[in-house]
């Protein structure tokens, strides 16, 4: 090693040692007599002393030298006159004797300090050197030990990790597919995986009944802070399991997570049909570090001569602690907060209920006094709250108001980024209706198994039917979703009947599968989690790029090294394409 120690680790216990390290010049200060280098690496700052009088020689070329440059010195530790506390390294320094320039360095286009002044694209497209910077750098490393611990746990209840195949057939999981063209077989692709499912199926099959694997994904879709188009994803299956099974084992693992990375200990899980989520949340992935719920007010408020509400399939309302005393100017805000494109309301209905125990509302018109104390009764308000109201069809308006409610928990400081809520989602439905294509799609996945009790509705009501899947959401983070799933061949193929396959066609993309059910498909179940999602959840943070390594930017560019990128005509030619028409 070219180094004797590290940056981080020397202390008062090793002043009078000859060392050498090795590491990047984060900063150069000239004093005249003295110059001080604090040099870094991964584990942290040391402050070399370079002195004019001792040595002018080795001095001059410290002053020399910019920030980045990497330099090895060797030197012997000693006490520091002047501590620094805030240093883990801050009782020493090391009085430089030899001083080494490995490789010198441009100045950086942004500062590597916790507080940089580069901007998003400047630091994605010099990611390397935003990995220097302290708070990049710990986020890394929070996620290589959330790994090791999942591997640690998981193999403790006897998973086996186990690697499953990146160039495949397309598996649906309601994104688009990234493809590979083969070179060997013209007009013919790969598809990289959404997700292994089908693979850690047949790996039941095979017998492995506790499977899981730390696993790239690729999905070719929209993206938001959460939504990377190759994410990680922590997958597991088991065998000879139910749904309760599955949710207890991971629970555990949730739990000690949490415990190791954050010595958190989680409170129990909460369960929580998808029904009661959206009507009582708007939202299949309800926040519940607040309560905050809804309210429906169809019974006590229509019917009065108000035509808004009169005219809505749902008059639907949260109650805000506290917030009576909202201005004309905070409400208007409010109102137009909930106009804007994104939300989708009309408007907002306001009803404060007065310290005095008085009601002021933007529907006085409609309503007396006495039925706003009926409301702020369903509502369990008390003096001092603040009722807010929309209207409209169920769909929209809950999801509206769901967004108000979250909006209403930041600025009422509910959402405590120390604080975990967990919660089990269940009883999603198996499949939605898309208006587009006119036919239904499996809500999780074609592979998930109907509950028992609702087999019998699948050809004629496949829309009331509950699906044996569950979704773990942590503060209003979907962090992973599961499901038990199909093991028979006929009621697999009576799913992707419904999901309107030809039977040719479900032969085609997964007649493997279904002649894997017919050698001995054991009952099995699964389950898998973001693991970036996790990683930045620990971290109290929602955006997944920071988490990883080399990410992909808004547009799902790498600017780094300029990907997409066009092939050459050579390329393309061996692989039979043509772009634009051209046919090669
Ligand atoms: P699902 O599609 O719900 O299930 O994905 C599981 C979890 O993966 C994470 N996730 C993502 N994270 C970042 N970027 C993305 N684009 C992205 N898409 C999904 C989410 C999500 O909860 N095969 C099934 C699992 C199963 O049934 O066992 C599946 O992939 O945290």
């Amino acid at each position: 090693m070219l180094r004797t120690h590290t940056c981080g680790e020397l202390c008062i216990d090793d002043v009078g040692k000859e060392v050498a390290l090795c590491g990047w010049v984060q900063r150069n200060r000239d004093l005249g007599g003295m110059t001080f280098l604090d040099a870094r690496d991964r584990y942290g700052i040391t402050q070399l002393v370079f002195n004019m009088e001792t040595n002018a020689e080795l001095c001059k070329k410290a002053r020399g030298l910019g920030r980045e440059f990497v330099i090895k010195a060797k030197g012997k530790v000693t006490e520091r006159s002047n501590k620094n506390p805030n240093l883990a390294t801050g009782d020493i320094e090391l009085i430089a004797e030899e001083l080494i320039v490995l490789n010198p360095s441009k100045v950086p286009p942004f500062t590597i300090e916790d507080e940089t002044d580069g901007g998003d694209d400047l630091r994605m497209q010099y990611r390397y050197l935003d990995l220097r910077r302290n708070p990049v750098k710990e986020k890394l490393k929070l996620r290589h030990r959330l790994a090791l611990e999942i591997r640690n746990y998981l193999s403790s209840e006897d998973f086996i990790e186990i690697e499953t195949p990146f160039l495949i057939k397309s598996t649906p999981e309601g994104a688009r597919d990234f493809v590979v063209p083969s070179r060997i077989h013209h007009g013919e692709f790969y598809a990289l995986p959404q997700s292994p499912q089908t693979f850690k199926q047949l790996l039941m099959i095979s017998g492995f009944d506790k499977y899981f694997q730390i696993v790239r994904c690729f999905r070719d879709e929209d993206l938001r802070a959460d939504r990377q188009p190759e994410f990680t994803q922590l997958d597991c299956e088991m065998s000879f399991v139910e749904q309760n099974d599955i949710l207890t084992v991971f629970e555990g693992l949730m739990q000690h997570l949490f415990k190791k990375i954050k010595d958190v200990d989680l409170p129990e899980f909460r369960q929580m049909s998808y029904d009661d989520a959206i009507k009582y949340y708007g939202s299949d992935k309800p926040d519940l570090r607040f309560d905050m719920k809804f309210v429906e007010l169809n019974e006590l408020a229509q019917g009065k001569g108000f035509n808004v509400f009169d005219n809505s399939e749902l008059v639907v309302g949260i109650c805000a602690e506290g917030c009576a005393e909202y201005s004309r100017k905070q409400l208007d805000e409010l109102t137009d907060w909930v106009r804007r494109p994104q939300i989708g309301a009309k408007g907002l209905v306001y009803v404060k209920y007065n310290s005095d125990g008085s009601f002021k509302s933007s529907v006085d018109k409609f309503f007396s006094q006495d039925e706003l104390k009926k409301w702020a009764k369903e509502f369990n308000a008390s003096p001092g709250d603040l009722i807010l109201i929309l209207v409209g069809e169920k769909k929209r308006a809950r999801k509206a108001l769901g967004e108000l409610r979250l909006e209403m928990g930041n600025r009422l400081e509910l959402r405590d980024v120390n604080q975990f809520v967990p919660l089990w989602v269940t009883d999603f439905p198996l499949l939605e209706w898309n208006e587009e294509t006119q036919r239904f799609h499996a809500m999780h996945h074609p592979f998930t198994s109907p509950q028992k009790k609702d087999v019998p509705m699948l050809e004629k009501e496949p829309g009331k039917i509950r699906a044996n899947a569950y979704d773990m959401v942590i503060n209003g983070v979907e962090l992973g979703g599961g499901s038990i799933r199909i093991h028979n061949k006929e009621l697999q193929q009576k799913m992707f009947k419904v999901l309107g396959f030809t039977e040719e066609e479900a032969q085609n993309q997964f007649g493997f599968l279904m002649t894997a059910f017919e050698y001995g498909a054991p009952p099995h179940g699964g389950i898998a989690f973001g693991l970036d999602r996790m990683a930045a959840l620990l971290s109290g943070s929602e955006v997944i790029r920071d988490f990883i390594a080399f990410p992909k930017n808004n547009a799902g560019r790498d600017v780094m090294i300029d990907a997409p990128s066009a092939i050459s005509p050579e390329q393309l030619v061996e692989l039979n394409l043509s772009i634009k028409g051209e046919t090669k």
